[in-house]
C-alpha cells in the first residue's frame, strides 16, 4: 500500500471522515459509466468494495483512502487485491493524482470540497468525474472538460455549479417549457461559490 505524506486534517467529527459504503444500486450505476481503457481515482475508497469491483472492467484503479484503519480492513481481506488495483493511504484533496487517470469516482454525499477535487482533476486534465456529490441522491457524470457559462446568463432552469452547489434559478415563466426544465445548465459562479470559496 502506498502513504503519502501529504495530508491536511479532517477531524473525528467531520461528516466527510465517515465510512458509509453506499448500495449495490448506486456501485451498477458507476460500473455501467466507466470504460474498459479508464484509469480509475476512487475518491474515499473505504474498503475498496467498489474498488475492487471497477478493477475487474477498467485498466487499472487507484483507490485512495484517508483513514488507515478502514483501507486496512480493505487490504487485509481473505481475498487479495486484484494486480491493477492500487491501494493509497491518503488526502485526496493534497496527494499527487497520477496523470494517467481518466476519470475519477466520488461517492460522497456530504461532500464539502467537491470543487478542490474538480480542480485537481481538471488540472491533470481528466476528462469525467463520476459523483453524487452535487445531486446527493444521484449519481451523474460530469464532463470536466466540457466550457462553462456564468450563472447569471441562464435565464431559468436548472444549473450545477463548479463548486458543486446545485439550483434552481427562476426567471420569466413563459420561459419554462418541457425541453428547458429537463436541460441541466453547467455553470461558474453562482450564489454558494463565494461561501464555497470561504470554505475550501
Ligand atoms: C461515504 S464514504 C464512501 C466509501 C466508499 N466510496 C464506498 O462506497 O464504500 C466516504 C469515504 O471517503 C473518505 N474520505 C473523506 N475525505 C477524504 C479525503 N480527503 N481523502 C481520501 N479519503 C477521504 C472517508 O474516510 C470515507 O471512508
Amino acid at each position: 500500500m502506498l502513504h503519502s505524506e501529504n495530508t491536511q486534517p479532517i477531524s473525528d467529527g467531520d461528516w466527510e471522515y465517515q465510512w458509509a459504503p453506499y448500495d449495490l444500486p448506486t456501485y451498477q450505476t458507476v460500473l455501467k459509466q466507466l470504460l474498459p481503457d479508464d484509469i480509475v481515482l476512487d475518491i474515499g475508497a473505504g474498503d475498496l468494495r467498489l474498488a475492487r469491483q471497477m478493477a475487474e472492467t477498467v485498466c487499472k484503479v487507484y483507490g485512495v483512502e484517508i483513514n488507515p484503519a478502514i483501507l486496512n480492513q480493505g487490504v487485509d481481506q481473505s481475498e487479495s487485491l486484484p494486480g491493477n488495483l492500487i491501494p493509497i493511504c491518503a488526502d485526496a484533496r493534497v496527494m499527487d493524482i497520477p496523470s494517467e487517470v481518466t476519470v475519477g469516482v466520488l461517492l460522497m454525499r456530504h461532500c464539502a470540497h467537491f470543487k478542490v477535487y474538480a480542480d485537481r482533476l481538471k488540472e491533470i486534465k481528466c476528462p469525467r468525474l463520476i459523483t453524487n456529490a452535487r445531486w446527493r441522491m444521484g449519481v451523474e457524470t460530469i464532463d470536466l472538460l466540457a466550457p462553462r457559462i456564468k450563472l447569471e446568463i441562464v435565464k431559468i432552469g436548472w444549473y450545477a455549479c463548479w463548486c458543486g452547489a446545485v439550483g434552481f434559478k427562476n426567471g420569466p415563466v413563459e420561459l419554462l417549457t418541457p425541453e428547458t426544465d429537463a436541460i441541466i445548465n453547467e455553470v461558474i459562479e453562482c450564489p454558494d461559490c463565494l461561501h464555497h470559496k470561504s470554505k475550501n
